[in-house]
């Protein structure tokens, strides 16, 4: 997997590319991750990358060319997605990181400033996502969330492929909640459960805890799964505790 960034702050992936399970991968060669400064594909004196928008409105706009060439240089022939980054884009989450996954490059252009000159949208990125509904100075901190979360579903890249499976939203839930030592902190305890040794009885209180957390605040992740018996009879057991039905605790 290889991803290509295109930018006018090349520096700013420097520190964070190297640290953490991404910096092995990198190490690793598992996954490559080149960095591009747009104005170096600029032709003129200035290497001028925006330009005032046609029209009139205040702010500069991205021009098209340095993006083009960019792309065009550093675009393999098979697999690729080339994502234009901004708010306007499809909201990227855990089905469109494992939809890129897939594929064998991504290049990311990270838009600025008010704009970027709509023909590359329209005949150069073949996708446009969006992190978020809030706009960002620029697409470098959404690039680096993309390649985070994509280079965690590359085989090899986490540790035990375990916990990707694990991990919350691979089945739409959200993580059940993990407590390590102290057993006691300032009077704050673990709950007894997971001091049972009852491996069932610990999996129950585990999910039990995922449909609580994710009842609280994403409804409509457990409105999109198909409920086993067992599960809507923990959902209901949730309502009822919230509706104070049961003097259940934890
Ligand atoms: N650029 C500016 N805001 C953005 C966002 N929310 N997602 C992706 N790229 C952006």
């Amino acid at each position: 997997m290889r991803f290509d960034i295109i930018t006018i702050f090349p520096r700013l992936f420097d520190s964070v590319l190297s640290a953490g399970v991404l910096g092995k991968a990198l190490e690793k060669g598992l996954v490559e991750v080149s960095v591009h400064d747009l104005r170096d594909f600029t032709e003129d004196r200035h290497r001028q990358v925006d330009d005032r928008p046609f029209g009139g409105k205040p702010g500069m706009v991205l021009k098209p060319e340095p993006i083009f060439a960019a792309v065009e240089k550093v675009r393999e022939d098979t697999n690729v997605s080339v994502c234009l980054l901004s708010p306007q884009g499809r909201r990227f989450d855990f089905r469109v990181a494992e939809e890129l996954a897939r594929m064998s490059q991504i290049i990311l252009i990270c838009g600025r400033y008010e704009g970027v000159d709509e023909r590359v949208n329209r005949y150069l990125a073949t996708d446009e996502i969006s992190i978020g509904d809030y706009v960002l100075s620029g697409g470098e901190p959404a690039a680096l969330v993309i390649i985070d979360a994509v280079s965690r579903l590359i085989p090899n890249v986490i540790g035990k492929t375990e916990s990707v499976k694990h991990e919350s939203f691979f089945e739409g839930l959200y993580d059940y909640p993990q407590y390590t030592r102290p057993r006691d902190f300032r009077g704050m305890q673990v709950p007894e459960v997971l001091f049972s040794g009852d491996h069932e009885k610990i999996a129950r209180w585990r999910r039990k805890k995922s449909f609580e957390k994710t009842t609280q605040f994403r409804m409509d992740l457990l409105e999109e799964r198909n409920l086993s018996p067992a599960d809507l009879k923990m959902l209901d057991e949730i309502h009822r505790k919230k509706e104070g039905k049961t003097d259940e605790s934890d």
